[in-house]
């Protein structure tokens, strides 16, 4: 069975969050399944790891409605060790700078990425068994299969949409159906319409075959919460799935990870946290001898990131300074620079603004906690990274952090709160300062939480079983 994947995100060539993580490990692990091959395919950007690595050219092609040429490379096969076959399209002058995201053009990016995808495949009359298309902006790809005349010999193709986040919808106005394939008269636009405006989304939607959410917690969210869309999840109920994501657990190894001051096992797991919590404390100016607590992620509403300021002020305050945070993002301006004013303030504070992946992988390892009070969670990557590690997760209770984090006083090994209100986050940290000073609870939360195993062999299978389906 033929898989390609599109996405604007794939670790290690270019991840912006927890897709470039999924996109990264899934296919890896899909292809470990008997009869599966599955490849990714992701615009060029200029990055490091494209410059590191050869590539040949296996297209040239040109996209009439924008005018644009494109190419389309593959990844030499010698020197992959990425798991899975890779293909990046290039379209000089749109799809070829630095980052995936955040250029005024990206709806214009999107839609000739699906569109040279599509025409690529055609023309070279490679039918895959699936497209697999990764959050709205691959999402017109199952109606360019099924209505646009120039890729009739893709039609019948089946198509699976991943919701990794219902957030973004990426709606257009009507006049961008000019950029759009060449469409028929006949065709149904209304397939793409939603709310008087294209929303890719919805059309992934009506038009696929079937469709996840990244979590059985999240899907459930949809029906009722999905920024206008819930009706539209409630009528395409039968197409609906959740699956879980997983971790890579071979890039996710406290045993080897090589970003990590010091490695540790499951034996040596305490002196190895600490090891590395003395390293950053010292590196932070931070008391190693206090709990440490993190924060990793993008400071955006739905990651609760404008209660940090808060949560820090009132936890330092009312615990006299008993505790240590560090937070490690970017984003909200006025969040950033409320932190950067308590960071002035507090020595029991550290900030660190920008993306930084090593860092990222040293706290997970060093930090006694991590915290995530976010308003809207899809699945969440960190919780899973941090129990890797040995750190126990401090979560609001929703999405995907319901289905992987159990509070201990239900016999889980973590700690839930139910608002994402900063004093709700702030009274969990207060029970995490109980927790670190009971040190024998601490030995064995931390050994229950490296016993969870979230390593993506499972979910690989669901999503083949879906494609079988
Ligand atoms: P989302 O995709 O919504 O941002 P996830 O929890 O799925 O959230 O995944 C976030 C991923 O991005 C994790 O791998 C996390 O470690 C990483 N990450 C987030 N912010 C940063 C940062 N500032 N520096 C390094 N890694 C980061
Ligand atoms: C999104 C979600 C996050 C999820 C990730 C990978 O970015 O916000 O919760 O883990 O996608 O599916």
């Amino acid at each position: 069975m033929k898989i390609f994947h599109l996405s604007m995100e794939c670790y290690p060539v270019a991840k912006v969050g927890g897709l470039g993580d999924v996109v990264g490990a899934l296919p890896k692990y899909q292809n470990k399944i008997e009869g599966i091959d599955a490849k990714v395919v992701m615009p060029w950007y200029n990055r490091q790891f494209v410059h590191d690595h050869d590539f040949e050219t296996v297209f040239d092609g040109f996209i009439h409605q924008s005018h644009h040429m494109f190419q389309v490379q593959v990844m030499k096969e010698r020197g992959n060790t990425l798991g899975f076959e890779l293909y990046l399209v290039k379209i000089p002058g749109l799809l070829d700078r630095d980052n995936p995201y955040g250029y005024w053009d990206e709806s214009q990016q999107f839609l000739a990425f699906q569109h040279g995808v599509l025409h690529w495949l055609s023309a070279m009359k490679i039918r895959p068994d699936v497209l697999h298309c990764h959050d709205y902006h691959t999402g017109l790809v199952p109606f360019m299969v099924e209505h646009c005349p120039e890729f009739r010999f893709l039609k019948g193709v089946k198509t699976i949409g991943t919701i990794h986040n219902g957030e973004y919808q990426g709606q257009m106005k009507w006049e961008m159906l000019n950029y759009f394939p060449w469409i028929n008269g006949e065709t149904n636009l209304g397939l793409l319409d939603w709310a008087g405006m294209i929303n890719p989304l919805a059309a992934m939607l009506k038009c696929c075959h079937a469709f996840n959410a990244v979590s059985g917690g999240y899907m459930e969210e949809l029906y009722h919460s999905l920024r206008g869309l819930e009706t539209l999840v409630q009528q395409e109920h039968a197409k609906a799935y959740g699956i879980i994501n997983g971790i890579d657990t071979e890039v996710w190894n406290p045993e080897t990870d090589d970003m990590l001051d010091f490695n540790y096992g499951k034996e040596d797991a305490e002196q190895g946290k600490r090891r590395n919590k003395i390293e950053i404390c010292e590196e932070y100016g931070l008391n190693p001898d206090l709990p440490l607590i993190g924060f990793i992620g993008r400071f955006a509403g739905e990651k609760g990131a404008d209660l940090l300021p808060e949560i820090v002020w009132k936890s330092i305050r009312q615990t006299h300074g008993k505790l240590n945070i560090i937070v490690l993002g970017s984003g909200d301006k006025d969040t950033e620079n409320r932190l950067k004013d308590l960071d002035d303030h507090f020595s029991n504070f550290a900030l660190d603004l920008g993306y930084k992946e090593a860092l990222s992988h040293r706290i997970y390892a060093s930090a006694d906690f991590l915290l995530m009070p976010s308003r809207v969670e899809p699945c969440g990557l960190n919780q899973m990274y941090a129990m890797r590690y040995g750190t126990i997760p401090v979560v609001r209770y929703t999405g995907g952090l319901k289905d992987t984090v159990q509070d201990i006083t239900t016999g889980g090994a973590g700690l839930n709160f139910a608002y994402p209100s900063a004093d709700d986050a702030v009274n969990a940290l207060h029970r995490a300062l109980n927790i670190y000073a009971d040190k024998k609870l601490m030995t064995n939360l931390i050994a229950a939480n490296m016993n969870f195993n979230f390593s993506w062999e499972k979910s690989a299978e669901n999503y083949v079983n879906l494609y079988r389906k």
